[in-house]
């Protein structure tokens, strides 16, 4: 890299765990004048600040995407500007509900370089202060601009002997004098690490729309579920049969009327062949009608149901974006993937561009090795050239004919097959060898503790009397705070980690 387009300034954009890792990484260069964390919340650790009390008025529209339910701000114009508080939802509160314990083993989820306070699947609380210790540990919590919003990231284009860089416009919330202090700021570079479970996704089903209309409050979306207090006594149907779907039905049935029903599209990894007692099982919702009825795939159906709990997951959302400037949009709601990246990390016609945290894969160790990778390139030291943009290309439309032929998710990274070794491995590759003199951090190895963990140690205790379907299980000890956790030999179908 000339001095010339050397990059000497990054934003990076939300500090949860991506952003935690990435700020550390590229701080650990030694190499960049100026490295700015924005966060629109009071604190850092995204996804694991629990918020206790959500607005109960998070729009369900069946169908809608974020740019419809998350659109951009309206920018004022003569930027600096102070202005009364925006309304706009912006779905910055989390979904962490009161009896969350985190799903992966601490050994396998936690950074390389600083250990959780304890394992293996430990209450939410205890990544929130991880993440936010991170940034102390790392000296990087001066690099924080909280209650910030990233409200508009524009490229400024190379030419003119200027390299390409970046404008921001940026939002602060003034909690003292209760206004929006809005300005701009340019960057030479700029990392996404602004997660995707914020926008919950609510599908289209028949008469969805005109129910939630004529039963207000009836449907809701597990983004606002915390505790099954709320609906004691109450017939309730969960939609959805992922971690969510999962947890919010074992809940209930301490506090609902039984059984509580649960819509599931397919089976889960923890699925045997019968419901566990107080579970009653139904196939998708085909249609709801105005008298309340809901009507199922199988024609069956269900009257005086109280509550619809949508446990249908979330959609990235990249509202700050400014596609009309940059010249095309960052995501592809119809294929559900970002547009133009490699290795889910970087951008073919941006090079100062990137994003961390994208894949459904190990999270904060993944993040690690792409932030380590993106550090490393953006800094230019040791690191292994992307390949050309035609190369880059071939990958992405090769994984996305791949994963369509396989009836798989474009950003979903396989365990078992291998897939996530091999990435991370490609990710450890681009990072290149550590200098002699120590500037930087090198990418950890995945080493077998962090392996077996990961392969045997689960939070959810698999179906029936112990046996998988496949391979043996024996309930090993029980220390988790969340409930007991189980040691199981490998064999079952879904892949491991298929549930992150
Ligand atoms: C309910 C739930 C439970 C989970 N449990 C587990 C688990 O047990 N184990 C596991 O490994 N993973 C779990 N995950 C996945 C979890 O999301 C990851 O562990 C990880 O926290 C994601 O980190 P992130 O930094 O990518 O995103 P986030 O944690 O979402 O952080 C993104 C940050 O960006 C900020 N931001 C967004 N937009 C802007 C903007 N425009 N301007 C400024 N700031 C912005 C957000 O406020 C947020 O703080 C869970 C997820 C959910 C939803
Ligand atoms: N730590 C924990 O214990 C914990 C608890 C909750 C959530 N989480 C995390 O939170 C994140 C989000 O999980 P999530 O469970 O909310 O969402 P999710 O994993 O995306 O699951 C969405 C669920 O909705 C179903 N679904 C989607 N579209 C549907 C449609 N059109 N009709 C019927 N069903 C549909 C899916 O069915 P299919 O399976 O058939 O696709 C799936 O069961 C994950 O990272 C997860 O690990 C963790």
């Amino acid at each position: 890299m000339t001095n010339h387009n050397r990059i000497k300034s990054v934003a990076i954009i939300g500090a949860g765990a991506a952003g935690a890792v990435t700020a550390a990484a590229f701080a650990a260069e030694n190499f960049f004048e100026r490295i700015q964390v924005f966060e629109r919340k009071g604190s850092a650790g995204g996804t694991w600040i629990y918020d206790p009390s959500p607005s109960s008025g998070l729009p369900i529209i069946p169908g809608s995407l974020p740019p419809d339910l998350d659109p951009p701000l309206r920018i004022p114009n003569d930027l600096p500007k102070v202005t009364s508080p925006s309304e706009q939802e912006r779905f910055a509160e989390t979904p962490i509900y009161s009896s969350l314990t985190t799903n992966v083993p601490a050994v396998a989820m936690s950074f390389s370089d600083l250990p959780f306070a304890y394992g293996p699947f430990v209450p939410h609380h205890i990544p929130r202060q991880y993440l936010e210790s991170y940034f102390s540990h790392h000296k990087t919590d001066s690099l924080l601009s909280l209650n910030t919003t990233v409200e508009d990231v524009s490229v400024i284009k190379a030419g003119n002997g200027q390299k390409e860089r970046w404008k921001l416009t940026l939002r602060k919330r003034d909690l003292v004098r209760q206004v929006d202090v809005w300005w701009e700021d340019e960057f030479d570079a700029v990392i996404f690490a602004n997660g995707h479970y914020s926008v919950p996704f609510v599908p289209r089903v028949k008469g969805l729309g005109e129910y939630i209309e004529k039963y207000p409050g009836r449907v809701v979306h597990s983004k606002i579920y915390r505790t099954p207090l709320l609906w004691k006594d109450k017939r309730v149907l969960v939609i959805g049969n992922s971690a969510s779907g999962h947890d919010v039905t074992a809940e209930l049935i301490s506090t609902a009327q039984l059984p509580v029903y649960q819509s599931r599209r397919s089976a889960s990894r923890w699925d045997g062949s019968e419901p566990p007692p107080g579970i009653a099982w139904k196939p998708i919702v085909k249609e709801y009608l105005s008298s309340g009825r809901i009507i199922f795939d199988d024609d069956t159906y269900l009257d005086g149901i109280d509550t619809v709990i949508y446990c249908t997951g979330y959609l990235a959302s990249f509202p700050f974006w400014n596609a009309k400037n940059n010249g095309r949009e960052i995501w592809d709601y119809s294929r559900n993937k970002l547009v133009k990246n490699y290795l889910h990390t970087f951008f073919q016609d941006f090079s100062t561009l990137a994003v961390v945290g994208i894949p459904r894969v190990l999270t904060f160790r993944s993040f690690e090795y792409q932030a380590i990778a993106l550090a490393r390139l953006f800094a230019g030291r040791e690191s292994v050239k992307l390949p050309p943009v035609e190369e880059q290309e071939k990958w992405e439309k090769e994984r996305e004919v791949q994963r369509k032929k396989d009836g798989k998710k474009y950003h979903d990274i396989e365990w078992d097959t291998g897939e996530t070794l091999r990435w991370l491995d490609d990710l450890y590759r681009i990072a290149g060898l550590p200098l002699l003199t120590g500037e930087g951090r090198v990418p950890p190895v995945l080493g077998e503790e962090v392996r077996w963990a990961i392969e045997h140690l689960r939070k959810y205790p698999e179906p029936g009397t112990g046996d998988d379907g496949n391979g043996k299980e024996k309930e090993e000890e029980s220390l988790s705070s969340g409930g007991g956790w189980v040691l199981v030999d490998r064999g079952l179908q879904k892949d491991l980690l298929s549930f992150i």
